[in-house]
């Protein structure tokens, strides 16, 4: 059993309080590298923000979640050997499907889970949730749980169409789970290809997507006064880093994300949390594609994940300065 306040790691409680207060939302990356861990870790220090660093199950499944755990650890010392002397690291678990894993990853230092009960009919998703949630607050662990489904595919639950949330379901849901933030479903989406470019209008040459519904994100603000909202499916899929990657032999059709300008939007409501993980991939890729193009000849893995590790930490930098607001809010420089 290892608590996570051993590993020098924050549950959301303050942040999200701060967050919610100041306007501003708390930036939730995903990671499976070392490359993404550090491009995370240089960001938030940079910019002084607090961070959420999180795995899915598809990353336990590819790194190892022993391996995660101490590559969490090891963000916190990172960050103070860059100068960062109260770093603010939160790990945590991304749609956890079930509460024997939540329980894994709270009995392993993790600092925060989300039970990912969405799929479920509604009575099923507040007695899961409320199992969880009551194993992790014995040990001050945070719990995120979702209300609504959203398109695409979550690791294994796959919607063809969302279900907003029902804004008249969020006091007795949130109520009955004791959750700590609540997921909801407002239009976004998963991975890079958000939406047909039959759903989106051509302005100026560009694919614009239908806006999200901030009529339901004002109406759940209003059931529930200064409760942490979370946003999940915030990739924006930036245009370059496509271009970048079809130019360098991808084939990547139709991606199409989430404009900046919604989830700046967002950022100034209750919404707290903001998922980003495709714009990671992408900034990724793009970089090693076009470095393996230029240079046919390296094959040192360095070579090319040097300057892919250089385009996440730009994009990471960007998204918390420039969309979220968090850069300076951690609470102790
Ligand atoms: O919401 C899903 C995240 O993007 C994680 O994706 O299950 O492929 O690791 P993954
Ligand atoms: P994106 O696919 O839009 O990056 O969403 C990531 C996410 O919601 C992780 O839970
Ligand atoms: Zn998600």
């Amino acid at each position: 059993m290892v608590n996570y306040k051993d590993l020098g790691l924050v549950n959301t409680r303050e942040m999200f309080k701060r967050a919610v207060a100041g306007g501003y939302a708390i930036p939730a990356f995903n990671f499976n590298t070392m490359e993404q861990m550090q491009a995370i870790v240089m960001a938030a220090v940079e910019t002084k923000s607090p961070v959420i660093m999180q795995v899915s199950k598809g990353a336990r499944n590819y790194a190892n979640g022993t391996i995660l755990r101490y590559m969490a650890e090891g963000a916190v010392a990172y960050a103070k050997e860059l100068g960062c002397e109260h770093p603010e690291i939160v790990l945590h678990l991304d749609h956890g499907d079930s509460f024997e894993l939540c329980k894994e990853c709270i009995d392993n230092g993790f600092s925060s889970v989300m039970i990912d009960g969405s799929s479920l009919p509604y009575e099923e998703n507040i007695a899961l949730a409320k199992k969880v949630v009551d194993y992790a607050h014995q040990f001050d662990v945070t719990v995120e749980a979702e209300l609504g489904v959203l398109a695409g595919v979550e690791d294994e639950v796959a919607a063809a169409e969302s279900h907003y949330t029902k804004p008249e379901e969020v006091i007795d849901f949130s109520t009955r789970t004791g959750c700590d933030s609540l997921a909801i479903s407002i239009g976004t989406s998963h991975g890079a290809h958000k939406f047909t470019p039959e759903q989106c209008t051509l302005v100026n040459g560009v694919l614009v997507p239908p806006p999200l519904a901030f009529d339901i994100l004002h109406e759940i603000e209003k059931k529930l006064p200064g409760f942490p909202i979370v946003l999940h499916g915030s990739s924006s899929v930036p245009m370059e880093e496509v271009n970048t990657i079809n130019q360098y032999g991808g084939h990547l059709e139709a991606a199409i994300g989430i404009p900046e300008e919604q989830l700046r939007e967002a950022s100034k409501s209750a919404v707290c949390k903001i998922n980003i993980d495709s714009d990671s991939r992408l900034a990724m890729t793009a970089a090693i594609r076009k470095h393996l193009a230029e240079h046919p000849g390296d094959f040192d893995p360095r070579q090319y994940l040097k300057p892919a590790r250089e385009n996440m930490k730009k994009m990471y930098i960007h998204k918390i300065v420039n969309v979220l607001g968090s850069d300076g809010k951690l609470a102790q420089c």
